[in-house]
């Protein structure tokens, strides 16, 4: 993909100084802070970065065809991609343009700063008024995010508060918090440049509550995968809080939102997200009992103030049915699964979606459902039908499923199926399928024999014991 000329022409102004902050973000750590080809990972890479900063480049380059190269990349240079397609976390071309702006005004953006200003006012938004005591934490960050010091102040009768700073280093970040009944509340991050001294950074603080009725799931999200002998599912949350308090649970220290697990859930991983598709830490201490875990988080008021994830594996049984009570009121509500063979039953609400294409193209292309609103206190649940056709197992490798048990007693079925994986993933025939597990080959001929059922290619009677049996036989070997 390039960048149309069109789009350009109607972008907005290009912003320098926003273009700078990117810059010093996204660039810096390779082309260097004055973009001299000088950044702390020049020598690591296989070419050296250019240097954008210098007047020469400028002059010969065109700010179309250098944002042009922003968007695509050079990848096997290494240089990498900032456009849509190209980045897990890509600039818009808005952005773009601004970092190219940037280009020219990098020597002034790295003067160290010789006065400057922080303020702002901290008002208290459950009551609606400003707080006219209490203290105002600063804290700084070099441009990576290191905490780089902090200094206080505290807040004036009227509600404000200030810092006068002097001597600043170029490209720090600011944000102002206070503490309020022992939560923190922190403002937006600011920046401070040679040409924009003074930042407002206001900090709004909230009372708490033990009530979790403003608490909604404005998005919940599921992702299953096939393992060997298991279904790895993980589930996001993007939770809401519509009451202009901070909900705290019981106490913090007891645990607050409650992140239900199906039982028999093994190898649970519970993660807090904090924006973007990659920024997942573990959710430190939860609290966790009956299948249910809480975050040791508070709630903000306001949309999606906080994120989770939770991961976990269940065994897979053919035709099982996966969920649990939904505590919240769930405005939005997905699941995607591999169009491996297996699929999600459409008889209890769940309505698929067009598909949408993989990372790497058709063969990871996933089924979509979704589902209506679900009130407080209802069950999410869905049934897998059929059987995963390609597992991945735990180094993320593809694994072809395919025995002659399920061959035999389900012919013609599994042929088209398979026949249709090959045309998908490009898998050859003359590959050895790797050897398989008693788990999973039994799993296999448990598939393979209700897919035969429900083909009508055997007996109910001939189904059900066959079936008790092979299910005796996995309990023995499931570990
Ligand atoms: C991981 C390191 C890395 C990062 C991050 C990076 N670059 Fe580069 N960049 C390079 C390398 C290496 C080259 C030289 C590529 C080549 O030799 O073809 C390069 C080349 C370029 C060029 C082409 C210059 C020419 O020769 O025409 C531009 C423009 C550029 N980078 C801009 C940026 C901007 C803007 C950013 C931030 C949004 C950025 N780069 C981030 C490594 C990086």
């Amino acid at each position: 993909m390039v960048i149309q000329p069109l789009q350009a022409q109607e972008l907005p102004e290009p912003d320098p100084i926003n273009g700078a902050a990117i810059y010093a973000a996204r660039c810096a750590n390779c082309h260097g802070p004055m973009g001299l080809g000088d950044g702390e990972l020049a020598p690591n890479l296989p070419n050296p970065p250019t240097a954008i900063g210098n007047p020469d480049f400028l002059a010969a380059n065109e700010a179309f065809d250098i944002a042009q190269v922003v968007y695509n990349g050079r990848v096997q240079n290494g240089m990498p991609g900032f456009g849509n397609e190209n980045n897990s976390d890509p600039l818009t071309d808005q952005e773009i343009f601004d970092v190219v702006a940037a280009l020219s005004i990098l020597p002034q953006m790295n003067q160290p700063i010789p006065a400057a200003r922080i303020f702002g006012q901290v008002g208290n938004g459950s009551q609606g008024e400003l707080l006219t005591e209490g203290i105002v934490m600063l804290e700084t960050f070099t441009a990576d995010f290191e905490p780089s010091g902090t200094f206080s102040t505290d807040i004036l009768a009227d509600g404000s508060y200030s810092f006068e700073l002097s001597d600043l280093p170029p490209n720090w970040l600011y944000r102002t918090f206070v503490s309020y009944n022992g939560l923190d509340f922190g403002s937006n991050v600011g920046r401070l440049t040679p040409f924009e001294t003074e930042a407002t950074l206001n900090v709004i603080v909230f009372d708490t509550t033990t009530d979790d009725s403003g608490i909604r799931v404005s998005q919940h999200q599921t992702l299953v995968d096939f393992g060997p002998g298991n279904v790895q599912i993980a589930e996001i949350y993007l939770l809401s809080n519509s009451e202009p308090l901070v909900y705290i649970g019981d106490s913090l220290e007891s645990g607050t939102v409650q992140i239900p697990v199906p039982d028999g859930a093994e190898n649970v991983i519970f993660l807090q997200g904090f924006g973007g598709a990659e920024n997942f830490a573990p959710v430190e201490n939860p609290a966790v009992e009956n299948n249910i875990w809480r975050p040791k988080l508070d709630v903000l008021p306001g949309e999606a103030t906080l994120q989770l994830l939770i991961r976990y594996t269940l065994p897979f049984e053919p035709g099982m049915t996966i969920g649990h009570p939904m505590p919240y009121p769930t405005d939005f509500i997905e699941l995607a699964i591999p169009n491996t063979g297996a699929a999600v039953s459409t008889e209890v609400d769940w309505r698929p979606e067009e598909p949408t294409a993989g990372l790497d193209g058709q063969a990871d292309q996933r089924l979509r459902f979704s589902r209506s609103p679900m009130p407080p206190e209802s069950t999410w649940a869905f049934r897998l039908v059929g059987f995963p056709n390609l597992v991945i197992d735990a180094d993320g490798n593809r694994i072809q499923q395919r025995d002659e048990v399920s061959e035999m007693l389900i012919g013609a079925v599994v042929l088209v199926v398979v026949g249709a994986i090959v045309a998908i993933t490009g898998y050859s025939w003359t590959q050895q399928p790797p050897a398989a597990s008693d788990q999973e080959a039994l799993t296999r001929r448990i598939a393979a024999l209700d897919l035969a059922y429900d083909e009508k290619t055997i007996s109910k009677r001939a189904w059900s014991q066959k079936r008790a049996d092979l299910l005796g036989q996995l309990k023995s070997v499931w570990k």
